[in-house]
């Protein structure tokens, strides 16, 4: 079976069950300060599980591009992945536990759908704690669907809750579905599944999690009830395109084989021994880094948030590629990537030349960073005199935060010296305590950097603080503004809201003129002046269209859109956006409107940051 094919079984599946389609959502999140990227495909949808109505119904379905960095580590194995796709399902505040698990079983293990074998199936329950209790319905469920108990595992938070995806938000108890796994296509007898579930053997792989969304994780740090019961469910389409070809390495599908064997031919080297590892990590970080250039929101390499993760990903598959030979190969590999996925995410084949230009002048960079360092590490050891020197986790550190030089590549050089001149064998020495020398002194780094970005962490659209529903509003009203001042050609490029501050991004070729600024900041001031009251109207896509109402950029909407606009009736609106929201009633709440920094973020792209006094 092929990865297309899951995808589109899946979605007819749920249709059947009478969800709505929905888009991907981008992988950069909007608005939201509280995580990086979209993590699941419950990420676009907290709103609506806090309680929002959705334009669509109560049932949805979609298959969600998602980027994880937490695992980035464990990357190398089968199965990890940073950049995966999910398949998910969601009850807003509709059907719940039973339908969610029969359904996951029926659509699992039917001929007409999955058609996986029963015998191979485990599950696992929430075990009870103090905040919640123990899932008594969900564990019946799978009794009655004829799970031995054997194969039904009671566990605790740690590994049977999921949420909220940033510090707030919701979140629930879950039932995770395990499959056994062994590989029939390399000839080797699988092993005979076991009688009981156990969750530390890896054979056993997770493929499907069925979250039961009934609470709301406080800033407190509490547990509330929600007003409704949601169902949020993620199935990894990776994995289970795995074991739907009797396979037990992710890297051996559709999704991944054709990126291998590109490398394969570049480096004149094959996928095995010792070369496995270099070559997963190499597809994995590259195809994560091609999606993110590809997302529309033009998120390019940086020191800073997602920049700073695509840059790691890029670095990191460039010095594997070292390792196996290859030389300026990012580009041909994004190549690769572009056309297994070119017919579900046709911003990939839109966006490749600023795929490729990123690609190729961040691995250019990193060349430049490794032969810099090389040069200052012979300045600093290359010094022949009588003594051992020891080569602590601090010095190390130092290369990392001076010259961008991660820590593997330090000591790659240092091996590398070590192994060509005796001189550095027997005068070089490592710390014994050099890992942890390194991990304290990157901690510290990282709550320096952590404190002074404090106020990220704080509120979110999730918790819809006050503030940021404030800020939410006073952006869509300084989008206007500056298309007001600037002219129309001005469209949205990204925002971000924390408790303290908007930060929006448009195009516009140069910097604001001081009357210009004031202008954009006297019309918006002004609007708030005339307490506009704020309103959500739900319509179809095109009359949407029809009102004038913008677009937010590199979003894609299902038939039915959300509409919110500031001013007494949509025909004579000030400001009309497609939007979720959440926003305030009215412009009188909002205070006073002050720009305080105008720069630039890139080529054509400036950037706007603004408070409420
Ligand atoms: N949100 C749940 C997960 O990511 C479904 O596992």
């Amino acid at each position: 079976m092929t990865s297309e094919e899951i995808r589109k079984k899946y979605l007819e599946f749920f249709e059947g069950k009478g969800h709505k389609i929905i888009p991907s959502a981008s992988l950069v999140p909007e608005n939201d300060p509280t995580v990086l990227f979209t993590t699941a495909g419950m990420h676009p949808l907290v709103p609506y599980l806090l309680g929002e109505k959705h334009p669509l119904g109560v049932r949805l379905v979609d298959v969600q591009k998602c980027i994880r960095t937490g695992d980035i580590e464990e990357v190398g194995d089968s199965f990890h992945h940073t950049f995966f796709e999910m398949l998910g399902n969601w009850s807003l505040g509709d059907y719940f536990k039973k339908e969610a698990i029969e359904w996951s079983y029926e659509f699992l293990t039917d001929q007409k759908w999955l058609g996986l074998d029963k015998d191979r199936l485990a599950v696992s329950v929430f075990a009870g704690d103090s905040d919640a209790p123990f899932d008594n319905e969900a564990y019946e469920t799978w009794k009655s669907l004829s799970i031995p108990e054997k194969r039904i595992a009671k566990l605790p938070k740690k590994n049977n809750w999921w949420g909220p995806a940033g510090e707030t938000g919701p979140c629930g108890g879950d039932t995770e579905m395990f499959y056994w796994t062994h590989s029939t296509s390399s000839g080797q007898a699988g092993e005979e599944v076991p009688e009981s579930f156990n969750d530390d053997n890896s054979k056993w792989l997770e493929i499907w999690n069925d979250v039961f969304m009934q609470y709301n994780k406080t800033t407190e740090g509490k547990f509330a009830l929600l007003t409704q019961q949601n169902v949020d469910t993620g199935m990894g389409l990776e994995r289970t395109l795995t074991v739907m070809n009797g396979l037990d390495d992710n890297y051996k599908t559709d999704l991944f084989w054709p990126i291998i064997e590109k490398m394969e031919k570049l480096s004149d080297k094959k996928y095995e021994g010792e070369n496995i590892k270099a070559m997963r990590i190499i597809a994995d970080h590259l195809k994560a880094a091609t999606f993110i250039l590809g997302d529309e929101k033009g998120i390019t390499p940086s020191n800073t948030g997602q920049g700073y993760v695509l840059r790691r990903l890029i670095r990191r598959a460039v010095r594997y590629g070292k390792q196996i030979g290859l030389k300026s190969f990012t580009k041909e590999i994004a190549e690769v990537v572009i056309g297994i996925y070119k017919d579900v995410y046709s911003e990939l084949s839109k966006n490749k030349d600023f795929i490729f230009a990123n690609l190729s002048q961040e691995e250019e960079k990193f060349e430049k960073t490794l032969e810099n360092g090389l040069k200052e590490f012979e300045k600093r050891y290359s010094i022949r005199d009588a003594y051992t020197r020891i080569i602590s986790g601090l010095n190390a550190f130092w290369f990392f935060s001076s010259f961008g030089l991660p820590k593997e590549v330090f000591l790659d050089i240092l091996k590398e010296k070590q192994n060509s001149e005796e001189y550095f064998k027997t005068h070089l020495k490592i710390s014994d305590q050099f890992n942890q020398e390194y991990d304290e002194e990157l901690k510290k780094h990282q709550e320096l950097s952590r404190t002074s970005s404090a106020g990220m962490f704080k509120g979110g659209l999730s918790d819809a603080g006050e503030e940021t529903k404030k800020l939410h509003t006073a952006t869509h009203l300084l989008r206007q503004a500056l298309e007001n001042v600037l002219g129309e050609k001005v469209m949205q490029r990204g925002s971000n809201i924390t408790a303290e501050r908007l930060r929006f991004d448009f195009n516009h070729d140069s910097k604001l003129t001081a009357e210009e600024k004031q202008k954009v900041e006297d019309l918006v001031n002004q609007k708030i002046a005339e307490n506009l009251p704020v309103n959500k109207v739900i319509m179809k896509k095109i009359d949407a269209e029809k009102t004038g109402a913008v677009h937010a950029f590199g979003d894609k909407y299902g038939d039915e859109v959300s509409v919110y606009f500031i001013g007494p009736s949509l025909e004579e609106a000030y400001s009309k956006e497609f939007c979720g929201g959440p926003h305030i009633q009215n412009t009188s709440e909002l205070g006073t409107f002050k720009i305080v920094k105008e720069e630039a973020v890139s080529a054509g792209i400036r950037r706007i940051k603004a408070i409420l006094e």
